[in-house]
């Protein structure tokens, strides 16, 4: 018997790695300072825990259509439309397993062999391993603090061929917490929309962003680019990690093949999470989650304050997410050595730039500020004895 191509070369997720050896660390004992996991500690807004108790209330959970419950499909809609005025038909939006699956979905629906993806190097890892799951070749372009570690038109320009069949694009990114100025997300968009190639915009961060200089709230693409596909999620404003649950926004000629592979794939999202999450959308559940992110930017400070403390430079500061993607060369180590040496001698769990491609592979790490602000003092204290060279006595 053998493993499919696919699943011979597809690489791990580090972060996730990292953060299985930190738990297993933990289970031995250690006291661990975990910060390599994109995960906020404040769990779902209370509404939506209230709604999950209510909807286990002993009535049969039976599947929902393939792309998600109606009712909750109309909430996300009505979200975008008092958000963005944007109007969108409810019908064009798929409930999905988190964000991993709405990618998942989306470029099984769009990605055939040969195809050619373009993305910036560094970015979200999975994208990669999917667009070679189905057979496409990643472009990755480096980029550089210039252009805030995202694509630029020229870049997508240098980097377009016949067979570009899609840009990713993350904003706020992940690794970087940086933001695509919204002028060039709408120019790169048009010179894909006029090529014919599909544009796939992960905004899972959107509501994570901080206002503009003239204090305008984040904006989505389909703002500047109305058949553009949105990816987003319950996972990150929400705090809804461990619900799977997330969504897709599908320009209406892809609706009936993502509702063909949704069914073959999944049969549905989780019916009892679809329904509990409408609560989500509830003004008080918004308030609840605009306090986090205020809460998330108090973090940044404190982390970004404590890696310049520590001579570790964060290239270009985060204007989103909760991640501070920071410089290690001047330690002496390479991101992959610090990262272990960090986890193994002072029980601090980090993310090599491994993950996020070759570009920034060797020198940075990842840090996510998504837990308490103890933690953190804790985590760069740690490392801060790290750097001094001490074994933390104990720990
Ligand atoms: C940019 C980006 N997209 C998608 C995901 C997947 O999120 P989920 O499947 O939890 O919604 C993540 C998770 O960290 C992410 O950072």
């Amino acid at each position: 018997m053998k493993l499919s191509e696919r699943a011979e070369r597809v690489e791990p997720f580090y972060a996730m790695d990292f953060t299985r050896r930190a738990s297993e660390m933990v289970e031995a004992g250690r006291r661990i300072v975990t910060l390599s996991v994109g995960e906020p500690d404040f769990g779902a807004p209370p509404l939506v825990r209230e709604a999950m108790r209510d909807v286990m209330d002993g009535r049969p959970l039976t599947y929902t259509p393939a792309l998600g419950s109606p009712a909750l499909r109309a909430d996300i809609a009505a979200f975008y439309r008092e958000r963005h005025g944007v109007s969108i038909d409810p019908a064009r939006i798929a409930i999905t397993s988190g964000a991993s699956s709405a990618l998942l979905l989306v470029l099984a629906a769009t990605i055939d062999a040969g195809d050619e993806v373009i993305m910036a190097d560094p970015s979200y890892p999975c994208n990669r391993q999917l667009v070679e799951s189905f057979g496409g070749r990643t472009v990755a372009v480096p980029t550089t603090a210039a252009s805030r570690f995202q694509l630029d038109d020229a870049a997508v320009a240098g980097a377009w061929s016949s067979r570009t069949a899609a840009v990713m694009i993350a904003t706020p990114s992940n690794p970087t917490g940086t933001t695509i100025p919204f002028g060039e997300l709408g120019t790169i968009c048009a010179r894909a929309r006029d090529r014919g190639a599909w544009r796939i915009v992960d905004e899972i961060y959107l509501y994570l962003s901080d206002p503009t200089a003239d204090g305008m709230a984040p904006r989505t693409v389909l703002e500047v680019d109305d058949e553009a596909i949105v990816i987003n999620s319950f996972s990150k404003y929400f705090g809804m990690t461990g619900w799977r649950l997330g969504w897709a926004i599908l320009p209406e000629p892809l609706v009936g093949a993502a509702e063909r592979l949704a069914m073959n794939y999944f049969l549905c999202a989780s019916a009892p999470a679809q329904l509990a999450a409408r609560a989500a959308f509830e003004p008080a559940s918004l308030a609840v989650c605009e306090e986090r992110r205020r809460e998330l930017v108090e973090r940044r400070e404190i982390v970004l304050a404590g890696l310049a403390r520590l001579g570790l430079p964060v290239t270009v500061p985060p204007d989103g997410a909760f991640y501070a993607y920071f410089d290690v060369s001047g330690t002496g180590l390479d991101s992959w050595s610090f990262c272990q040496r960090v986890l193994e001698v002072a029980g601090v769990s980090l993310t090599p730039g491994r993950d996020f491609g070759p570009t920034t592979s060797a020198t940075h790490v990842r840090l996510s500020y998504a837990s308490s602000r103890e933690e953190l003092s804790e985590g760069l204290s740690r490392i801060s004895d790290f750097l001094s060279g001490e074994r933390v006595p104990g720990r």
